[in-house]
């Protein structure tokens, strides 16, 4: 972080007493507000439409900062000062809500920056960013005006239609710059680092294409289920919910063109030209390239966990993909002819985030390899979480007399290369927010063209609605579909080697 300190401000998180509030939201703020990165100005007011006293809510928030990452941090002074500054307001996303809470802010902290959190369902984005517009709460954009700002959480859209009209939205009320549409992927250090590994160093770029990568796979993999989310994630699935925003972030940063600078601008430009070289499934492709599938019963870390479709709030008979596995390939200059290969899913056996940069062999040529016992080839994993560190795997000589050639793999990790562990993504997004840095927010235009690139593949699963789904057991590597995905192009997935700690 740039370690900047925003002008004073009020962060205002509607949807206050949900669990993304709790849970992720308030740990990230008061991490800040611990580590002396938010100004003395700073204020916060927790608005949502659960009627709640001030100490149940602040009881709660308190809970939520003890039960997280950032709990090394907890102290309880520092909480006793951060607590001062919250505020909990009840109120519905209407007029009425709308010009309480005007009248409140006016009152309690005059005509200051406003920096407004959309934590609430998609359903309110919309009216929220309008309501707030209407009640003049969005100052204007004036150079010795105070500022008003939106952090719009994901889901971004269902579809390609609805994120075209919440942006529609949005542009009306509050404006592109002053619009936040959070990925909290973005925000996480390793994500970050892909960056840094391609363009601060120069002996990975030239090998970076088509000459010398022979495919690239990308892994999310989690081991939770569906956590209470039933409802909302049977009418989402991994495509939207995983695909469509963080796989398609990752892909961007693994396989954009250099940026012509590091700002706001440059690199969304170059990621937005990589989302439109995806080469399109439609729907007559969909079988040989798409794998979905949907949990079974099974156990995972050694307890035995429900089915999908035994989850609460699924429906009986739903077929909303839990996983999802896909090939593509980005039709460029650099990457002709390299095939992609992303997969997610929940209740997979580990909880996994990488990307694995598959070379091309070496010809075989020497070292007695032949065709049943080829060399392996090089791999760069990038480990995104958790143990996040790259490694590289590379031929070693085995000592001795005999030419006996063994891979090895050299391993970076932040945690002990830094000595402590990167910090937490919304830390970063919600200070670069506050400080009206949009680098690592998601552009209109990138949103689109995301959708874009998933459209087809959701009218493909919509025309496959009356046909079953494959299943995996809970706590496998996922269906054997997928594995059939890699084999039929006579590869396999992989994961690297995670080094101990
Ligand atoms: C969210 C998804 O965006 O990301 C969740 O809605 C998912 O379903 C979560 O569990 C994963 O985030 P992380 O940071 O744990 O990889």
């Amino acid at each position: 972080m740039s370690g900047k300190v925003p002008d004073p401000f009020t962060l205002v998180i509607f949807g206050a007493s949900g669990d993304l509030t709790r849970r992720k939201l308030i740990p990230a703020v008061y991490g800040l507000f611990a580590d002396g990165l938010l100004p003395d100005g700073f204020r916060l007011v927790g608005y949502a439409r659960t009627e709640k006293n001030q100490d149940a809510f602040l009881e709660e928030l308190r809970e939520g900062v003890q039960a997280s990452a950032r709990a090394d941090s907890w102290d309880p002074q520092t909480w006793h000062a951060f607590a001062k500054r919250i505020r909990y307001q009840h109120g519905g996303y209407d007029a009425d809500g709308f010009r309480i809470l005007a009248k409140s802010l006016e009152q309690t902290h005059g005509p200051g920056n406003l920096l407004f959190d959309l934590a609430t369902p998609p359903v309110a984005f919309a009216p929220i960013a309008e309501g707030l517009h209407d009640t003049g709460l969005v100052h204007p954009e004036t150079p010795d005006a105070p500022w008003s700002r939106i952090i719009v959480e994901k889901p971004f859209g269902h579809d390609l239609a609805s994120a075209r009209e919440l942006n529609r939205t949005l542009r009306r009320t509050f404006s592109e710059t002053r619009t936040f549409r959070i990925d909290h992927y973005l925000g996480k250090e390793t994500v970050q680092n892909l960056l840094v590994l391609r363009f601060a160093n120069a002996i990975f770029e030239p090998v970076w294409n088509q000459k010398y990568v022979d495919h690239v796979q990308i892994t999310v993999s989690e081991t939770i289920g569906v956590e209470g989310r039933g409802g909302y994630y049977d009418q989402t699935g991994a495509l939207r919910d995983i695909l469509q925003n963080h796989m398609m972030h990752l892909l961007c940063l693994v396989a954009m063109e250099p940026p012509i600078a590091l700002d706001a601008h440059a690199i969304r430009d170059e990621k937005v030209k990589l989302l439109r070289a995806l080469r399109p499934i439609p729907q007559k492709c969909f079988a040989e390239n798409v794998v979905r599938a949907q949990y079974a019963a099974g156990a995972v870390g050694g307890e035995r966990v429900p089915g999908y479709r035994d989850e609460a709030g699924v429906a009986p008979g739903s077929v909303t993909e839990t996983y999802v596995a896909l090939k593509t390939f980005v039709d460029n200059w650099r990457w002709a002819g390299v095939p992609f290969y992303l997969r997610t899913g929940k209740r997979l056996a580990a909880r996994i985030t990488d990307v694995a940069i598959h070379f091309k062999p070496v010809p075989q040529v020497l070292f007695g390899a032949d065709a049943d016992h080829p060399l392996k080839p090089n791999q760069l994993g990038i480990r995104i979480q958790p143990n996040e560190g790259i490694s590289l795997q590379f031929q070693t000589k085995v000592p001795g007399p005999a030419m006996e050639v063994r891979p090895y793999q050299m391993d970076f990790g932040y945690a002990s290369a830094f000595g402590r562990e990167p910090p937490d993504a919304y830390e970063r997004l919600l200070l670069d927010a506050a400080l009206g840095d949009s680098t690592l927010f998601i552009r209109a235009d990138e949103v689109e063209a995301a959708w874009e690139f998933v459209e087809p593949l959701l009218e493909a699963c919509e025309h496959e609605k009356d046909k079953a789904l494959p299943t995996y057991a809970a706590g496998s590597w996922g269906p054997a579909e997928a594995d059939q995905l890699m084999e039929a192009d006579g590869r396999k997935w992989e994961l690297m080697k995670r080094p101990v700690r």
